[in-house]
């Protein structure tokens, strides 16, 4: 039982499909400890449920995905609080590393801030017409903690991430999707039926498959060109033994939707 987020497995009628809401509309789901002590918990527990294939990340409320960490609880901090317990550290690593299996975030206002560093945490992130992104910290004293600087500059490119990191502005849906921080921009009412219509797309392949797409791609951002590559052979190899390589063969030529295993 969660008090700052909700989850719904199978959510909406989309099987396999885990939908997790930030669920402090009233402070523009600001990430608070609570927060994202429950978000671990939700992850590692979509990770663990092998019958849920892709997990969507949204906020509640029509105004806000996050407004960011939760200014109010930093307020009270000392910079040795931050230093002694790696502040972000374990929240960001346990997230992103152990989730193994996908998950979209699905942007539906504010995202600033660890708001918009969360979303950018996700494999991709699909917008609604209302999202707006943006790492505000600068204005606070402060600067982006939990990955902002690198991810935003790795996904736009130094000139756009610099602007937007020194001046603090706010990025709308439509510059997102231009400068590819999204994946794609949809009408705001039709934000989380278009995204869990995605993963459920993702949840309906085969799983292994997935979690090595997932793998191969992120390797990208990790390693050398030639590295990656040999990541991405090696994987592939790896992936031609499975019992799902030889199903989804077969029923490509047999021209019949493919029944997979998972292995
Ligand atoms: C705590 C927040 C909050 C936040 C909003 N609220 N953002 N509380 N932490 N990050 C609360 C407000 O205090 C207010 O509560 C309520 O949510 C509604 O917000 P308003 O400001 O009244 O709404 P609005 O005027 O519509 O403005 C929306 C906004 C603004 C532009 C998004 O709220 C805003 O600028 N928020 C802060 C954005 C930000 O700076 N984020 C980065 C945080 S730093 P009350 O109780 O007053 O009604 C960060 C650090 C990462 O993320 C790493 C650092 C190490």
């Amino acid at each position: 039982t969660y008090e700052t987020i909700t989850v719904e497995t199978d959510a909406q009628g989309n099987t396999g499909v885990t939908l997790i809401t930030l669920n402090r509309p009233k402070a523009l789901n600001a990430l608070n400890s609570q927060v994202l002590d429950e978000l671990i918990q939700a992850f590692a527990a979509y990770q663990a449920d092998g019958s849920q294939l892709c997990a969507v990340l949204t906020g509640s409320g029509d105004k806000a995905f996050a407004a960011g960490a939760d200014i109010k609880e930093m307020s009270e901090k000392a910079a040795a609080d931050f230093y002694l317990d790696d502040f972000f550290s374990p929240w960001t690593s346990e997230i992103v590393k152990k989730t193994r299996k996908p998950w979209i975030a699905a942007v539906n206002g504010f995202a600033l801030g660890g708001g918009c560093e969360l979303a950018m945490m996700a494999d991709f992130i699909i917008a609604s017409e209302n999202a707006k992104f943006g790492q505000p910290e600068i204005k606070l004293g402060v600067a982006p903690g939990m990955g902002g600087s690198q991810r935003l500059t790795r996904a736009i490119g130094k000139s756009k991430s610099m602007e937007m990191c020194l001046t603090g502005r706010m990025m709308d849906a439509e510059e997102a999707e231009r400068s590819n921080l999204v994946a794609r921009v949809v009408p705001h009412d039709e934000l989380i039926a278009s995204t869990l219509k995605t993963a459920a797309t993702i949840a309906s392949m085969p799983p292994m498959a997935t979690i090595a797409n997932k793998e191969m791609v992120n390797s990208a951002f990790e390693m050398t060109l030639d590295q990656g590559l040999i990541v991405e052979r090696r994987i592939f190899q790896i992936l031609t033994a499975s019992e799902d390589k030889k199903e989804g063969m077969e029923a490509f030529i047999e021209k019949r939707e493919g029944q997979w295993k998972g292995r």
